[in-house]
């Protein structure tokens, strides 16, 4: 039997496919390449010395995945795959919604039409909008502020649907806080296309000289510093919570909303000393204006993943950003 793992050659989706492969588990990628590329693939395997099978196809495409349903023995999905850029998604919103609301409903007919019912979902801490007060918890009323967030919430209202409707499915939605770093072997990392939007691929940027300085959304938060707080969460630690996740679902009939995070918050300047202390490279920074959307505070209550999953980051910031930067410096353009 064979895990299919959609979006596996993404940042997160690549990373849970190591330690897949590190637990022997047979495993079926299948990524259109909109936002990666097969170059992880090999990195992947460099490091597990194992192999995943690897089928391009896009998961809106229903024969393709058909296809790959016929072709391999499929005890569950987890689904990674879905284009994740705020500001993109309020420019193009219905890319966003086709990509990822209709090829998710693409891909769970063809699940129910080869029974196979298990699935852990990657949801996002944006599913909680922006009327909640941290530490967040999952029992709090959901909303979104934009498109790729819609995006996300709608995926889960249908997931909780499906799992009313026939209790043979079992489905967890992770809703993750801010993954970041990388692999300890420096070999995978997370590779943006452009100018990242996210805060640390652009500190790492800026480290390697790519970038000229950080602009700083805002400083007059109420917060430690005045910048903006979140919780970051090691990749690798997310990727592991995917496998405590896959061993629960035959526990856990329904739908259930987990959050991944370490239930601490770090602040943006918090995150540039830090980065500055471990690269010892200076990151040049600059005040601007708050980002439109941004919210001060967002940290969750991560109490749920270790009593359902057994799971809890072990990884702290110290590992987090020796490992983004060791994979930033060794590989300055990314997988280029
Ligand atoms: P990523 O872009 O690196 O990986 C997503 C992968 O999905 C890419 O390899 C892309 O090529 C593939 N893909 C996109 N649309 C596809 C389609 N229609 N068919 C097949 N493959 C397709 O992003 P990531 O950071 O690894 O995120 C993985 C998932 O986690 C996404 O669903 C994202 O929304 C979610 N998520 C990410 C974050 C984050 O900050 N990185 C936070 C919360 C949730
Ligand atoms: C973090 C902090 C910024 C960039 C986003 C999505 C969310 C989820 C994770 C997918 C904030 C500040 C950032 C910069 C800065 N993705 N910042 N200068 O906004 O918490 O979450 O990624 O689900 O949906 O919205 O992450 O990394 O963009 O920002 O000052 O150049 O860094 O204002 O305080 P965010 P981020």
């Amino acid at each position: 039997m064979s895990l299919l793992i959609t979006g596996g050659t993404g940042y997160i989706g690549s990373h849970t496919v190591v330690e897949l492969l590190n637990t022997n588990q047979d495993v079926v990628i299948v990524d259109n390449l909109a936002n990666s590329s097969t170059k992880s693939l090999d990195r992947v395997e460099q490091i597990t010395g194992k192999k995943a099978t690897f089928i391009k196809a896009d998961i809106c495409d229903k024969e393709a995945m058909r296809e790959v349903f016929k072709a391999h023995d499929i005890s569950g999905v987890i689904h990674f795959a879905g284009l994740k850029a705020v500001g993109e998604s309020t420019q193009i919103p219905l890319s966003y919604y086709h990509n990822n609301v209709s090829g998710t409903v693409v891909l769970l007919d063809v699940m129910n039409e080869f029974n196979v019912k298990n699935l852990v979902f990657s949801s996002s801490a944006t599913v909680y909008g922006e009327n909640n007060t941290s530490p967040l918890v999952e029992t709090m009323p959901t909303s979104a502020t934009n498109p790729y967030g819609q995006t996300k919430l709608m995926i889960e209202h249908i997931l909780f649907d499906l799992a009313k409707s026939d209790p043979d499915w079992s489905i967890i939605s992770l809703r993750y806080f801010n993954p970041i770093g990388a692999h300890a072997s420096g070999l995978i990392g997370e590779n943006p296309n452009g100018i990242p939007n996210n805060l640390l691929p652009f500190v790492s940027q800026v480290a390697v000289g790519r970038l000229k300085q950080l602009q700083v959304f805002g400083d007059d938060y109420d917060t430690i510093d005045g910048t903006g707080v979140r919780d970051y969460i090691h990749v690798v630690d997310l990727a592991l919570a995917h496998l405590k996740a896959v061993a629960a679902l035959p526990k856990l009939p329904g739908c259930t909303a987990i959050n991944v995070g370490t239930g601490n918050g770090t602040s943006v300047l918090q995150i540039v000393n830090k980065f500055k202390e471990i690269s010892k490279v200076d990151i040049p920074y600059q005040i601007s204006p708050r980002r439109p959307g941004d919210i001060a505070t967002v940290f969750a209550e991560a109490k749920l993943a270790h009593e359902v999953l057994g799971w809890q980051a072990e990884r702290d910031l110290t590992d987090m950003i020796s490992d983004t930067w060791r994979w930033q410096s060794e590989n300055p353009n990314g997988f280029e």
